[in-house]
């Protein structure tokens, strides 16, 4: 029998580069190895912000629609909305009380989110305690494995501690330990050098036309001691170098001998990563557009998923109720 994953995202909208690059890519792979169930983690955004919740069915739907652009199979691995598996905030409430406060606070991935938010007094009872609902998310499925990146997996070793918690207390082998399995994929930096991040508006989004993607690249910071097109320039601290390494390593050699010796200007270079920018992502373009006009199929995806999802955390709820005595 396939091990199985689940593998869950933050409804953000239309993905971009980074997104895809740091852990969509790795889901697409994923696929043929393990069984797969993914996860729109709606409920997730409600810690940052639960007052205005009026893009979330548009930045779920476009979140989606990469996901099945990317390559993701909706028929061997389901697409479910995590709002619309309720039984997850059954199993989050028995979780939250197998572990303690004092040892959520000591997740290093919340305590930057205080610091960085200025939370650290006034943080939520929910955003403190969304690891639990993380491990709640996972466990649900059975999942031995979890796709995230370094700043998740303090999530997932909490996630099993309250497996083995819950086995110990109730003296069965209802919940594996899931392990974490990190994207290996270095990230590829925004346009401004930065992480690459909506809120930094320093993007190339998947679904980005060429006229876009020609535009979004004019932006991109190249060597600041390149300041004519005759200047020597320094491929490595040059950002359109780094995206020439990944979308164009054919021609890396020349660009690199060139910008050098000051052959190469950064509007010609940059021009040149755009075309090729432009034909990775056509087959991106292509798919959207088909499901763009078929939203109804969309629609479709992600409610057979949730079916598949529900009746699979149903049957570990159902385990849950009767190892608890609840099942009276
Ligand atoms: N917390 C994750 C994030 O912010 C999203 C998420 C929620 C998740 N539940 C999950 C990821 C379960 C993996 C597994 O990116």
């Amino acid at each position: 029998m396939k091990k199985r994953i689940l593998s869950g995202m933050r409804p953000t909208g239309k993905l971009h580069l980074g997104n895809y690059l740091g852990a969509l890519e790795n889901w697409v792979q994923l696929q043929k190895e393990y069984e797969n169930f993914h996860m729109v983690a709606d409920w997730h955004t409600l810690t940052t912000n639960y007052t205005d919740l009026s893009n979330l069915k548009q930045n779920t739907i476009d979140m989606v629609i990469d996901w099945l652009c990317a390559g993701i199979n909706p028929v061997q691995s389901p697409i479910f909305i995590q709002s619309h598996v309720i039984e997850h905030a059954e199993l989050h409430l028995i979780f939250s009380m197998l572990i303690t406060v004092s040892r959520l606070e000591r997740n290093p991935t919340v305590k930057e989110q205080a610091r960085d938010l200025g939370l650290e007094n006034t943080m939520s009872y929910g955003h403190l305690g969304y690891p639990v609902l993380q491990a709640a998310d996972i466990l649900i499925y059975r999942a031995h494995v979890v796709p995230v990146g370094e700043d998740q997996v303090p999530h997932v070793e909490i996630t099993r501690e309250i497996a083995r918690r819950f086995n110990y207390v109730y003296q069965a082998e209802v919940f594996p330990e899931p392990e974490a399995k990190l994207t290996s994929f270095g990230r590829l930096p925004g346009l401004d050098g930065n992480r690459m991040s909506k809120s930094a508006g320093n993007t190339i989004n998947l679904s980005d036309s060429p006229e876009v993607i020609a535009k979004r690249v004019m932006t991109a910071v190249t060597d600041p001691q390149k300041i004519r097109r005759g200047d020597p320039g320094r491929p490595e601290v040059c950002t359109i170098f780094t995206y020439h390494k990944k979308f164009n390593p054919a021609e890396i050699p020349v660009i690199e001998q060139d910008c050098r010796a000051g052959k190469l200007g950064c509007v010609a270079c940059k021009r040149n990563l755009a075309a090729k920018l432009a034909d990775y992502l056509a087959p991106f373009r292509e798919k959207r557009a088909y499901y763009e006009a078929h939203l109804d199929e969309v629609a479709a995806i992600i409610e057979d998923g949730t079916k598949r999802a529900r009746k699979e955390a149903q049957k570990t709820m159902a385990l849950v109720r009767e190892k608890m005595n609840f099942g009276y």
